[in-house]
C-alpha cells in the first residue's frame, strides 16, 4: 500500500503543463484532469449561444446546464458537453480569444472550481491550469508552478498550429502574452504561483526531463507522508 496524493500543475500557457501532467499521471497510473478544457468548452457553448462574455449571470446560468464530462484516454483526453464530443473544436483560435474573458466571469469560475473539487476527493490526481495550488486544491501535496520564456511558449504552440490558421510567431506570441495578462490580473482566483508551489522552468527541457522531475517530487512527497503515517 502506498498512499495517494493530488498533483497540482498551474502555470501560463505553452509551459507543458498539459503535455507533462499526463505523462506524470500514466508514469503513476494516476488520474489526469485538464481544468483548461472545461473552460474551453463553456466558451464553445458561449460563443454558440450568442451570449456576451461579460455576461455573468447569464453565462454562468449557461455553465450551470452544462454536463461537462472529461474522458481520459491514453493519446488524449475527450471532453464531452451534454453527450457531445467538443474535443477538437475547443482547441481553435477562436476560443484562445475568448476563453480568458469567459475564465474572469465569477459564477463560471465557482461553478468549474465546485465540478474540479469533487473529481480530486479520491485523490490520485493530477490537474493542471492556473489557480489549482492556490485556490481549487489548496492542500495539494505537490504544487508545481511551471514556466518557460514567452517566446519558447509561441514556438511550441506554433509547431502544434494548423498551417491553415494563417497566424504568425509573432501574433501568435503576442496573443499568448495577452492571454497570460488577463490571467494574471483577473480579479478572482488569477494565475500566481502557490507560496508553497515549486517552480519549474521548461525553457530548454524536454517533455520527458520535466516529467520526471515531477514524477520524483511526486515520489518523495509520498514517501514523507508513508513514514509519517508509521
Ligand atoms: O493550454 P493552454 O495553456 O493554452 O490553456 P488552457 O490550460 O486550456 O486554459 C485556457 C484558459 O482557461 C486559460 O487561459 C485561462 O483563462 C482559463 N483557465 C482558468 O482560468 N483556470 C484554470 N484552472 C484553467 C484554465
Ligand atoms: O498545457 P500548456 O498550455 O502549458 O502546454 P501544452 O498544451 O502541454 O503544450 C506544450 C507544447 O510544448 C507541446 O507540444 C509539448 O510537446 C511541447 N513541449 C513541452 O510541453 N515541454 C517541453 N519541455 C518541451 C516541449
Amino acid at each position: 500500500y502506498s498512499p495517494r496524493i493530488n498533483i497540482a500543475i498551474d502555470g501560463p500557457a505553452g509551459a507543458g503543463k498539459s503535455t507533462v501532467a499526463r505523462k506524470v499521471a500514466s508514469a503513476l497510473r494516476y488520474i489526469y484532469i485538464d481544468t483548461g478544457a472545461m473552460y474551453r468548452a463553456v466558451t464553445l457553448k458561449v460563443l454558440e449561444s450568442g451570449l456576451s462574455t461579460e455576461d455573468n449571470e447569464g453565462v454562468g446560468r449557461l455553465a450551470d446546464g452544462l454536463d461537462i464530462v472529461l474522458l481520459p484516454g491514453a493519446e488524449s483526453q475527450r471532453v464531452l458537453v451534454n453527450g457531445e464530443d467538443v474535443t477538437s473544436r475547443i482547441r481553435t483560435l477562436d476560443i484562445n480569444r475568448n476563453v480568458s474573458y469567459v475564465a474572469r466571469l465569477a459564477d463560471v469560475r465557482s461553478r468549474m472550481a465546485e465540478l474540479q473539487r469533487r473529481m480530486a476527493l479520491e485523490k490520485g490526481v493530477v490537474m493542471d491550469g492556473r489557480d489549482i495550488g492556490t485556490h481549487v486544491l489548496p492542500d495539494a501535496e505537490l504544487k508545481v508552478f511551471l514556466t518557460a520564456t514567452p517566446r519558447e511558449r509561441a514556438k511550441r504552440r506554433f509547431l502544434e498550429l494548423d498551417p491553415n490558421e494563417g497566424i504568425t510567431l509573432e501574433q501568435l506570441e503576442k496573443e499568448i502574452t495577452e492571454r497570460d495578462r488577463l490571467d494574471q490580473e483577473r480579479n478572482i482566483a488569477p494565475l500566481l504561483q502557490a507560496h508553497d508551489a515549486l517552480l519549474l522552468d521548461s525553457t530548454g527541457k524536454t517533455v520527458d526531463e520535466v516529467a520526471e522531475e515531477i514524477v520524483q517530487w511526486g515520489l518523495a512527497a509520498v514517501r514523507t507522508i508513508s513514514a509519517g503515517e508509521k
